[in-house]
């Protein structure tokens, strides 16, 4: 029989189901979100303590799949029941023309759907419950990414209604043009390589080993093919797509019904531009028969259905000049090159600039300016330079010359460097390049960080060209009559920039560690940091060990925050921050807060209890476990055979408890000394 504590669990689970599922649904079906991120994650990790705990009562659809977690060695293999094929393409009316009469001509209807620019998944529901996710593979044999798949808060776990047996649908996983925008920002801010588009930063997502790194990149999905409709009673593609809408599937909401060519053709006009108002990228058409019992006389090919076939949108390039390369230089130090174009339609906007990235890509497609160049919107956001006209240049008079990058740093003129293994030339001058310093405090001030409102490209600049800032530390000490001394600046907008600084004191551990811009650390990772060490001085203390121990953080990140660490300027600065009042604390809800504050150290082996288990227990009352015993441990807990930290406590003169002693600082009564 359930003990009267486990049936409070019991509720307390259900709850927590309930209300993560109603802020999901808010925050996804609705876009009206009444909590924060922060608080959700709270619930959720509520919920895991709990499911831990009481793995019976873990249900099948909980939310808590969807964090990921599970970690692969590989992936299994799964053999599809039937080949996830491919689709034929055709790139012109007449051809479309010809496939229309092929395929039953006007007599027929046909639905049109965008063509998502994703990775083809199939996934497998029993009894309304998701059971199994697959990657399309070579067609015949995928790879089970079910963890993964799970961590998409657009997937049903489990589905509406009443959909007995087993289920196979079919569609496609994405990432928003809106998340891989951020995700590129992430990856800028923390010295990471870009993802050219958003379809390979899907695809290095779905295929991470670790869930919780897929869980990180939010990805989505929509579905449009079902398995053996006719299970289901369905007949027609149409009904098939609103049957897995009315089922809790996502389905892609651009399509249509039409009953002729000319109706296929107007849908196709319309999307062609339309489509870059989608938060997705698509790149074609599928016009599909709607008469299912069409698709199995029509059968298909080895490698695509005889009753579909995708119209795809000329590919978005464009042919300009090259104006001018120009090297800025980040927060980073690295230089990167931008090429100033003449101005082209693209895509359904003007550009002007285009990415040349790095110094080994100008010289792979040896750009040169005075050039004409092919330009194509890689991921419809980033236009980047394919190639160069080299017979459009052999007429020119004269040649254009190789195009040298810098030697010396465009803004201090600092002798750039060239690390091992990067691909990125660097400005060395962290201490003082006026362009890092500026990039550097625009970082700082961005929402993520210490949301600084109104410090942006052009006041950053003007805050470090002008001598008032020299350090971030110096933007707690303007006042609102130095402020007043720039462009464009108001007694009203001085104040209001005032107000903010001040504000942003209180912006929590996690936020301003992010601010920092320290190399690898972006939102996430800090918040590991900042909720595993619980303040500055036990995270500057750590060493690389053990900071590569907390969850989530790898040892390359774990090298490059003991360096910053290390650093001495950094430590001036934390210094300083530190003076003006800024929060280096990290709030934890704790259970108890009876270990608020404090730091606890395991050693050997404890009776009755795993490593983990008595962390959570610390952690939940508001306490910290470290690796290693400083002058800042409070307590160190000996087990059995504990060794070289029981010597260190001793030599430091701090309290030793044993495990019962443990067992009573968790309920609240402190230690005998
Ligand atoms: S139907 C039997 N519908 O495009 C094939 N495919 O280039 C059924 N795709 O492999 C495919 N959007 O991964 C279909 N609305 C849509 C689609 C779609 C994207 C993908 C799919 C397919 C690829 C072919």
């Amino acid at each position: 029989m359930a003990k009267p504590r486990d049936t409070e669990a019991k509720v307390r689970m259900d709850a927590l189901y309930e209300e993560l599922q109603h802020h999901a649904r808010l925050y996804y079906e609705q876009d009206a979100p009444v909590i924060s991120d922060a608080e959700y994650d709270e619930l959720m990790r509520e919920l895991l303590t709990l499911e831990e705990k009481f793995p019976e009562w873990v249900r099948e659809d909980s939310p808590t799949r969807r964090v990921g977690g599970e970690v692969l060695e590989k992936f299994d293999k799964v053999t599809h029941s039937s080949p996830m094929l491919s689709l034929d393409n055709v790139f012109d009316y007449p051809e479309l023309a010809a496939f229309i009469s092929r395929v039953g001509g006007e007599d027929q209807a046909w639905t049109c759907e965008m063509k998502i620019d994703g990775l083809a998944v199939s996934l497998l529901y029993e009894d309304g419950v998701f059971t199994r996710g697959a990657t399309r593979g070579d067609g015949r044999v995928g790879e089970d990414v079910t963890a993964n798949l799970c961590t998409l808060r657009s997937l049903p776990l489990k589905l509406q209604g009443d959909v007995p047996g087993r289920l196979e649908v079919r569609g496609e996983v994405l990432m928003t043009l809106r998340r891989f925008e951020a995700l590129n920002r992430e990856r800028e801010e923390a010295g990471e390589n870009l993802f050219a588009n958003p379809r390979n930063a899907a695809a290095g997502a779905l295929r991470q080993l670790d869930s919780a790194v897929t869980a990180s990149r939010g990805l989505d999905i929509f579905v449009y093919y079902l398995v053996n409709p006719a299970e289901r009673g369905i007949t027609r593609q149409s009904e098939c797509l609103d049957w897995l809408e009315g089922h809790g599937f996502p389905v892609q909401p651009a399509w249509e019904l039409c009953s002729s060519l000319g109706g296929v053709r107007d849908f196709i006009e319309s999307w062609s531009t339309r489509r870059f108002e989608l938060d997705y990228v698509t790149d074609g058409v599928v016009v599909k028969v709607d008469d299912l019992t069409l698709w199995d006389r029509l059968g298909a090919t080895s490698h695509a259905p005889r009753w579909a076939v995708a119209y795809k949108f000329p590919p978005e390039e464009a042919e300009t000049r090259v104006l001018s390369i120009e090297v800025s230089v980040g927060r980073t130090g690295a230089l990167t090159p931008v090429a100033n174009l003449e101005p082209v339609e693209l895509g359904g906007t003007t550009v002007q600039r285009a990415g040349l990235h790095n110094e080994d890509e100008i010289r792979r497609k040896d750009v040169r300016v005075g050039d004409l160049v092919r330009i194509r919107k890689a991921g419809e956001i980033i236009p980047e330079v394919v190639s160069v006209n080299l017979k459009a240049r052999a007429m020119m008079s004269p040649q254009p010359l190789p195009f040298e990058m810098p030697r010396s740093c465009p803004a201090c003129g600092s002798p750039v460097v060239r690390l091992p293994d990067e691909v990125a030339l660097r400005c060395p001058n962290r201490a003082s390049c006026p362009a890092q310093l500026k990039e550097g405090l625009r970082y700082f001030a961005a929402r993520g960080g210490m949301d600084i409102r109104g410090i942006g490209d052009k006041l950053a600049g003007q805050l470090v060209e002008t001598g008032k800032v020299t350090s971030l530390a110096d933007l707690y000490d303007l006042t609102c009559e130095e402020l007043k001394e720039l462009d464009r600046m108001g007694t009203k907008s001085a104040q209001n920039l005032i107000d903010s600084i001040e504000k942003s004191k209180k912006r929590p551990f996690s936020a301003l560690l992010t601010a920092l811009g320290v190399r690898y650390v972006g939102a996430r990772v800090a918040e590991l940091l900042a909720e595993h060490f619980g303040n500055l001085e036990c995270l500057q203390e750590a060493s690389e060990e053990e900071i590569a121990e907390v969850e989530g953080v790898g040892p390359v990140i774990a090298s490059s925050v003991e360096a910053f660490f290390r650093d001495p300027s950094n430590r001036t600065l934390l210094c300083r921050l530190k003076e003006k009042g800024l929060n280096f604390e990290c709030e934890r809800r704790a259970v108890g807060g009876t270990l608020v504050g404090k730091t606890l150290v395991f050693t050997g082996e404890l009776s009755s209890m795993t490593r983990e288990e008595a962390k959570s227990r610390v952690q939940e009352r508001g306490g910290r476990v470290s690796g290693s015993v400083s002058s800042k441990t409070s307590f160190v807990i000996a087990g059995e055979g504990g060794g070289s930290k029981l010597k260190r406590a001793q030599e430091l003169g701090i309290s030793v408890l044993n495990f019962e002693e443990f067992l009573g600082l968790l309920e609240g009564s402190p230690p005998e000394s």
